[in-house]
């Protein structure tokens, strides 16, 4: 029985809009969605029963249905049930790697990886278009995993438009490990304190989504002008995040006062703070200092770097 491993890389957020809400009850969006080097390895195998198993190497990852690559084999079994029959249950590894509810789109990964590797694994021969539909069921972020890249997405994340690839930038994550954000929490104290200017008509909210093709940081990235996309860098979740979660802004501010930091933003709906760099040697300096600025063992420093990929295939046996 064959059986497939896949990176599952996590995203950052270069841009986050908010422009209204949509009738779904999400909120219409306009962002710039980039994948890094942080990855999660996803096994997915063939199993000789008739159900799905997921297990992870993390503790507070739940292995049951609301873990999202679980909901992802549930789709895929929902969606293709001849293949199911013919091929039985499915097995999932998380080699966890991502930190948890942290603004990175760990669990949209993980989910996007569970949808390949199925795919594979019962030869559906899915293309990326079917793949990135199915995703959209599952959540806003997980259609951008699929491809990844560098990306603008508007509606509630899933309408995907593709950017040329960046030239390198380096990265650092910073995360409390203790210190996680719900994604739903964050939008829901955005509406109820921001909502009074959220634009109403729908057709001027597509409109406003669709004006971030012309916005200066979309510029920036078609003229690979890694000093002004940093520059350029916004996200309105910080608005509600940063005054509830005090470390969150004290991480924004130690990054901003180091040298070689290009940019620093909260990712998605946080907690994680990132900063970004010409350099991965400047990226490793700055990553010492700010462990020496903030002596906490709670907090979390990765250092990775753009890259021009989502899932893909490490191995298959
Ligand atoms: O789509 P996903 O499950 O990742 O979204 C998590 C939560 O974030 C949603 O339940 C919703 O409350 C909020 N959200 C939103 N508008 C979006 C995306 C997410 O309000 N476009």
């Amino acid at each position: 029985m064959r059986s497939y491993s896949l990176i599952a890389p996590a995203k950052i957020n270069l841009y986050l809009e908010i422009i209204g809400d949509r009738p779904d009850g999400y909120h219409e969006l306009a962002m710039i969605l980039q994948s890094i080097g942080l990855a999660d390895q996803i096994g997915v195998r063939s199993s000789s029963t008739d159900n799905i198993r997921v297990r992870c190497n993390h503790p507070q990852v739940p292995t049951d249905k609301s873990n999202l690559a679980y909901r992802a084999a549930e789709l895929m079994v929902r969606q293709f049930p001849q293949a199911f029959a013919k091929y039985g249950g499915v097995e999932i590894t998380v080699n966890k790697q991502i930190p948890v509810a942290a603004g990175l789109a760990g669990g949209s990964t993980n989910a996007a990886a569970v949808l390949v590797g199925i795919d594979l694994l019962w030869k559906l021969g899915l293309t990326q278009s079917e793949l990135e539909e199915l995703a959209g069921t599952l959540g806003s972020d997980v259609p951008f995993c699929i491809a990844g890249g560098t990306a603008i997405a508007t509606g509630r994340g899933e309408q995907l438009s593709l950017l040329p690839n960046l030239d390198t930038m380096y990265i650092v994550l910073a995360k409390y490990r203790s210190l996680e954000v719900s994604t739903a929490w964050a939008y829901k104290t955005y509406r109820q304190q921001f909502s009074h200017s959220y634009i109403r008509d729908s057709d001027s909210l597509v409109a406003r989504a669709n004006a971030v093709h012309s916005k200066a940081i979309v510029k920036a990235i078609l003229d690979k002008d890694a000093g002004e996309i940093a520059q350029k860098l916004h996200n309105d979740l910080e608005r509600v995040v940063l005054s509830v979660y005090p470390q969150v802004l004290q991480l924004r501010e130690v990054f901003a006062n180091q040298e070689g930091v290009l940019g620093t933003m909260m990712s998605g709906s946080g907690p994680t703070v990132f900063a970004l760099f010409k350099s991965q040697q400047q990226a490793e300096q700055v990553k010492l200092q700010v462990r020496e600025a903030i002596l906490d063992e709670d907090l979390e420093l990765f250092v990775t770097r753009t890259i021009t990929h989502g899932i893909q295939v490490a191995s298959s046996v």
